[in-house]
C-alpha cells in the first residue's frame, strides 16, 4: 500500500486561488487514499464534498488550474492492494451529488431543459461499497471493487461467501451479463461484530461502510465469510445482452435472475422504488427518505435518482466522471445538542498530544457519540469551545464525530492546553510549524509505548494479531511487556498473563503463537514497524531494497538515503535521527536476539535475468498476485510497471485483460501468459 499523502498545513488564509487550489488538491488527495486505500477516512463524506466543491469553484473560475491530474478529473484513487487486480469492461463512474433540495431541482432543469420532461425512477443510495460481477453462462466468474472506476480488486473467492449472491443465475439470461450494486453491513451485525471485536480486545470499526470495505478485501476468504456481509444489486452494465429497456425492468430482471435488489430489501419497510415525473414529486420523496432513513436495517446517505428510459439516457450522455443521468441527493448530516462535560488530552504513539470533547452521550445518526475530537489548540480556539458549553455535534456519512460549533455559553472556564503531558509529565513542545503538540519522551512515555508496540505488531508490520490497545495496555499495565522487544519473552510469562483479566489458555495460546510466526519477517516490514516518523510501508520497502539488512539500516548515511529514488531529504532526516539515537539503536539490538528479518538481495544496476526489461502484468492473476509478481521482476534485476509503452518488454495477460492488452497490440509489445512468466522465472 502506498503513504497516506502528509497533511498539507493549515488551509491558506489569502485569496491566492492558486496556493488554495494547491492545498485543496493536497488535501482531497490525502483523503482519497484514506478512503480507497485504507478505509480510514479522517472526515465525513460532508467535509469531503464541501471540500470538493470548493476545488470544482475555483477550477470553474480559473480553468488553467484543472490538470488532468486534479482530484476534480479521477473517480477515487489509486488501489493498491495484495488482491489481484481486474479491469472493468465498462468502466464504473461515480454519482454526481446534490446536497439539498435546491441542487436537486437545479439538476433537474438542466436535464429537462435539455430532452424535456422525463419518467424518473429512485432507490436509496446505499452506504456499502460498489461491486461488479460477471457472469459468464449463467456462472459467477468474477467479482471486483470499484478501484479506480477502471480497474478493481478481484474478490471474487470473498463474494461467493456470500449468502445471497447467486452462484449461478436462475431462468433466462443472457451469455455474459454484468451486475452492479452494493456489498454493505447491517447496523445490528455492525454493532454486534464491534461488541465482539472489543470483548476480544481488538481494534473496533468506526461504521458500516468501512467494516464491509474491510471484511470484503481480505486475502482470505475464510475471514470474510465470518463477516456478516449483505448485497443489494442494482445495475446491469450492458443491458443490450439482455434486451433491457429501462430501470424498472433492470430491477425486475435481476430479481429474476436471483438477486436482491432494492425493491425486495425494501418491502415492508416504510420506503419504496418508485417511478415519477417531476422535480417537485422527487423532492417530495427525498424528504420522505430522510425522514425515514432510520427506520431501515441498514445504512442510507442519500436518494438516487435515475433517468427510467436508457434511450433517454443516451440523448443526455456521459461527462469525464459521471453520468449526467443520475443524481444522488443526499442526506443533510445530523447535528444534535449536548453538552461537553469534559475536554480530555490524549497522547497518540508519536507523541501527538489530541484534545478530546467528553460529552453527554446523544444519538447521532443511529449512533451513540460520546467523544469528539478537538484536534488541537487553534481548533479548540476556533470553536471557542470550554466545558460546559452546549455545543452541535454531527456525524456526516457517519464517520467521525465532530463538534460543529457552540450554541450556549457553559459559564466555564477557557480552556488552557497543557504545557506538560498528562500521561508522563515531560514538557511539551511544538516543532517548527507544527500545529501540533507532542510529548518528546518517546520511550518513556505509557502512551507512546503502548502506540509504538501496537504499531509494530499491526497488520501491515509484524502482523501479530491479537495486540490491540486494550490487550496492549493491560500488558503494560501489568509490567509484563516494556517495548516491542519484550513480546518475544512474554513466552517465560505465561503465569502472570494468566492472572489478566479476560485471559484464558487459549487466548494466551494464540498470541505466543502469533509472536513466534513473525520471527522472520520481511525487511520491509520489520522497518516500517520501528515507527520511524515519515517512513510509511512504501518508504519502508524503497530502503529496505536499499539496506539489505538491519546492519545495512543501521550503516545507512544520509547520502545514501536519499539517494533512493522516493526518498526525499525529510525521510532521509529523519531516518538518520531514528537510527542515531541510543535509545532506538539499543531497541534494535534487542530486537535482533529474536527477529531475523529476511534479507533482501541486492542486485546492481545491470545484473538479474530481468535486467533492462520491464514487465506490465494485467487482468487477474490466478498463481501469483500481482505485488508478488512484480515484486518478483524487481528481486531478478527487471522493471514493473503500470502502463504499457514502447519499452514494455512483456505484457503479462491475466483473465479479462482489457485496455492494457488492447494497447500492446496497437504498440506490437509482446504479450504472454501466466504460465509463460512462471516458466520464465
Ligand atoms: S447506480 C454511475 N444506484 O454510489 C454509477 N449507485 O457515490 C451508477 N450507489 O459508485 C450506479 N446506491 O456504488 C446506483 N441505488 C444506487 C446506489 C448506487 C449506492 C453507489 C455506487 C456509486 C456510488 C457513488
Amino acid at each position: 500500500m502506498t503513504d497516506t499523502p502528509a497533511i498539507p498545513g493549515k488551509r491558506p488564509a489569502g485569496s491566492d486561488p492558486a496556493r488554495l487550489h494547491a492545498w485543496l488538491s493536497a488535501t482531497l488527495r490525502r483523503h482519497n487514499h484514506l478512503y480507497y486505500a485504507k478505509a480510514q477516512p479522517e472526515v465525513t463524506d460532508a467535509e469531503y464534498d464541501r471540500l470538493m466543491r470548493d476545488l470544482e469553484a475555483i477550477e470553474a473560475e480559473h480553468p488553467e488550474l484543472r490538470t488532468p491530474d486534479s482530484p476534480t478529473q479521477q473517480v477515487g484513487a489509486g488501489l493498491r492492494s495484495e488482491l489481484a487486480k481486474v479491469d472493468h469492461r465498462i468502466p464504473m463512474l461515480s454519482i454526481e451529488n446534490a446536497m439539498n433540495e435546491d441542487e436537486a431541482r437545479a439538476w433537474y432543469k438542466r436535464i429537462a431543459d435539455d430532452i424535456g420532461d422525463v419518467e424518473l425512477i429512485c432507490e436509496p443510495k446505499y452506504d456499502g461499497l460498489s461491486c461488479e460481477l460477471v457472469y459468464e453462462n449463467g456462472r459467477l466468474t468474477v467479482a471486483s471493487t470499484r478501484g479506480d472506476g477502471k480497474t478493481g480488486e478481484d474478490v471474487t473467492p470473498n463474494v461467493r461467501t456470500i449468502k445471497t449472491v447467486p452462484h449461478t443465475l436462475k431462468g433466462e439470461f443472457p451469455q455474459r451479463l454484468e451486475v452492479r450494486g452494493e456489498i454493505y453491513i447491517e447496523k445490528q451485525a455492525f454493532a454486534e461484530l464491534n461488541e465482539r471485536l472489543e470483548q476480544e480486545g481488538a481494534k473496533t470499526y468506526v461504521n458500516p461502510r468501512n467494516t464491509a470495505s474491510g471484511s470484503l478485501r481480505q486475502i482470505d476468504a475464510a475471514k470474510t465469510a465470518r463477516r456478516p456481509l449483505s448485497a443489494v444489486w442494482y445495475q446491469v452494465a450492458n443491458p443490450e445482452g439482455a434486451g433491457l429497456k429501462n430501470q424498472q425492468e433492470v430491477i425486475k430482471a435481476l430479481q429474476g435472475w436471483g438477486f436482491v435488489t432494492s425493491k425486495k430489501l425494501l418491502t415492508g419497510s416504510p420506503l419504496q422504488v418508485k417511478t415519477l415525473k417531476g422535480a417537485d414529486k422527487v423532492v417530495e420523496l427525498y424528504h420522505t427518505y430522510a425522514g425515514k432513513r432510520h427506520e431501515l436495517p441498514f445504512e442510507i446517505d442519500g436518494m438516487v435518482v435515475k433517468v427510467n428510459d436508457f434511450a433517454r439516457q443516451a440523448e443526455l450522455g456521459v461527462r469525464s466522471k459521471s453520468p449526467r443521468y443520475l443524481l444522488a441527493v443526499k442526506f443533510p448530516p445530523e447535528e444534535k445538542e449536548t453538552v461537553v462535560e469534559k475536554i480530555e488530552v490524549q497522547v497518540g504513539r508519536t507523541g501527538a498530544i489530541t484534545p478530546v470533547a467528553v460529552m453527554t452521550p446523544v444519538m447521532v445518526g443511529g449512533v451513540t457519540v460520546t467523544h469528539a475530537s478537538l484536534h488541537n489548540a487553534d481548533e479548540i480556539e476556533r470553536l471557542g469551545v470550554k466545558e460546559g458549553d452546549s455545543v452541535l455535534v454531527y456525524r456526516a456519512g457517519d464517520v467521525i464525530p465532530k463538534v460543529l460549533r457552540v450554541v450556549k455559553d457553559g459559564g466555564g472556564e477557557t480552556f488552557s492546553f497543557p504545557t506538560t503531558c498528562p500521561r508522563c509529565g515531560s514538557d511539551l513542545v511544538n516543532l517548527g510549524e507544527e500545529v501540533v503538540t507532542r510529548c518528546p519522551n518517546h520511550l518513556g512515555c505509557p502512551a507512546q509505548v503502548m502506540g509504538a508496540v501496537v504499531h509494530f505488531s499491526s497488520r501491515t508490520a509484524m502482523n501479530i494479531e491479537g495486540l490491540g490497545d486494550k490487550n496492549v495496555e493491560q500488558l503494560l499495565a501489568a509490567g509484563l511487556i516494556s517495548d516491542p522487544s519484550s513480546l518475544y519473552e512474554l513466552s517465560d510469562r505465561r503465569e502472570a498473563m494468566l492472572e489478566l483479566e479476560r485471559w484464558g489458555e487459549r487466548k494466551i495460546d494464540n498470541l505466543l503463537e502469533e509472536i513466534e510466526g513473525s520471527r522472520a519477517p520481511k525487511l520491509e516490514k520489520f522497518i516500517y514497524g520501528l515507527g520511524i516518523r515519515n517512513v510509511g510501508e512504501t518508504v519502508a520497502g524503497l530502503i529496505a531494497a536499499e539496506v539489505g539488512n538491519i546492519d545495512g539500516l543501521l550503516a545507512a548515511t544520509e547520502e545514501r538515503l536519499n539517494a533512493i529514488e522516493g526518498v526525499g531529504p525529510i525521510i532521509a532526516e529523519s531516518v538518520i535521527k531514528f537510527i542515531q539515537d541510543e535509545h532506538n539503536r539499543a531497541l534494535i539490538e534487542r530486537l535482533q536476539k529474536y527477529v531475523t528479518p529476511l534479507e533482501v538481495k541486492r542486485l546492481a544496476a545491470g545484473e538479474g535475468k530481468f535486467a533492462g526489461m520491464t514487465f506490465v502484468f494485467t487482468g487477474a492473476l490466478t498463481r501469483f498476485t500481482r505485488e508478488d509478481a512484480e515484486q518478483m521482476v524487481r528481486d531478478l534485476g527487471g522493471k514493473a510497471s503500470g502502463s504499457v509503452s514502447k519499452k514494455t518488454s512483456y505484457v503479462v495477460a491475466g483473465e479479462k485483460a482489457g485496455s492494457k492488452l488492447k494497447k500492446a497490440g496497437d504498440l506490437g509489445v509482446q504479450v504472454i501468459t501466466e504460465d509463460d512468466f512462471a516458466a520464465m522465472l
